[in-house]
């Protein structure tokens, strides 16, 4: 009886593990962007006129879910809730890490790798910068060691 016990007594520990495991793998809401990938920018300048670009791509593409950004009329029906663009949580993400994001996509965020071009994915990255004052663009070096795709 106590051997039985004693094993049941670990499978009851091991499904707990487990269950743990699982709900925290549900609830991270990071995204897990590869080093190189975060530290990426863009080699061209984010100015007013390709921030229009963008915000023209960003209408048609972005806006059903995430709102206009910083005015807070995201989507709040969808689970997860569609960020608001504009908020600090989305401004502190690596222009990178948002090229990643949008090229990727996860769950209901669509992956736009192949349906926007780079230079499209980042003239919406233009646009969602310009919501955001204390930013200080780093551009890419042209000569770079990194390989142009
Ligand atoms: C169908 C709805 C939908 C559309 C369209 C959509 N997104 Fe998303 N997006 C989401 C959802 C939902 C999340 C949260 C996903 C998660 O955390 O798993 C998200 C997350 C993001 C994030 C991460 C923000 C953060 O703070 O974590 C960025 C950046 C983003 N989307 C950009 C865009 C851009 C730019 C477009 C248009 C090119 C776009 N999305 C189109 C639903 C959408």
């Amino acid at each position: 009886m106590t051997v039985h016990s004693k094993a049941f007594k670990f499978r009851i520990i091991s499904l707990l593990i487990l269950i743990s495991l699982v709900s925290v793998k549900l609830a991270a809401q990071n995204w897990d962007v590869p080093a190189d990938k975060k530290a990426k920018n863009c080699d061209f300048k984010f100015d007013e006129a390709t921030a229009k670009l963008g915000e023209a791509i960003y209408s048609k593409k972005c806006a059903s879910c995430h709102g206009t950004p910083a005015k807070g009329n995201n989507r709040r029906a969808f689970k997860p809730v569609p960020p608001d663009l504009g908020s600090s949580g989305s401004q502190n993400l690596t222009d990178g890490e948002l090229l990643y994001i949008l090229s990727t996509g996860r769950g209901l965020m669509p992956s736009f790798f192949g349906t926007l071009t780079e230079s499209d994915q980042w003239k919406v990255i233009s646009y969602l910068r310009s919501f955001n004052k204390s930013y200080k663009q780093v551009v890419s070096k042209p000569n770079s060691a990194r390989p142009k795709k």
